[in-house]
């Protein structure tokens, strides 16, 4: 049934961290919300962008482009885009919430990715229970 979803009452509906929950759709896109608390995974996505809004806390992306690495920091409010066919490793010290637009079917560790850790939950995403 299409209605407002509520993000405080769909962040609180779960409490593992690297594991985004679907919130809804656009053509054919998913609007994905996850927690962020510790290191990702190098990964990439070799076939779309991906698009990081910041809801809570604050986020590192560390990104490995022309030949270099650099790190992105994003505060509460901040977006950030990670381009097509960059590696790239979100972290996160203090923890965080992510607002996360990708075309749907994306796997969270992207087409090719280091040894995924037990902490990151390699997904195209789960269901948000009912909020
Ligand atoms: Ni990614």
């Amino acid at each position: 049934m299409n209605r407002p979803i509520d993000l405080a009452a769909a962040l609180a509906s779960f409490t593992e961290a690297w594991s985004p929950r679907i919130v809804t759709t656009v053509n054919d896109y998913d609007i994905r919300l996850a927690r962020f608390a510790g290191e990702h995974v190098w990964h990439v996505h070799t076939d779309t962008d991906e698009f990081f809004l910041v809801l809570d806390g604050t986020i590192d992306i560390g990104l490995r482009e022309d030949g270099g690495e650099r790190t992105v920091t994003l505060r509460r409010g901040e977006v950030f885009v990670v381009p097509c066919g960059v590696f790239h490793k979100p972290s996160s010290t203090g923890g965080a919430a992510v607002l996360l637009v990708e075309p749907t079917g994306t796997l969270s560790v992207g087409d090719e990715h280091d040894a995924v850790p037990d902490h990151v939950d390699a997904t195209t995403g789960h269901r948000l229970s009912q909020v």
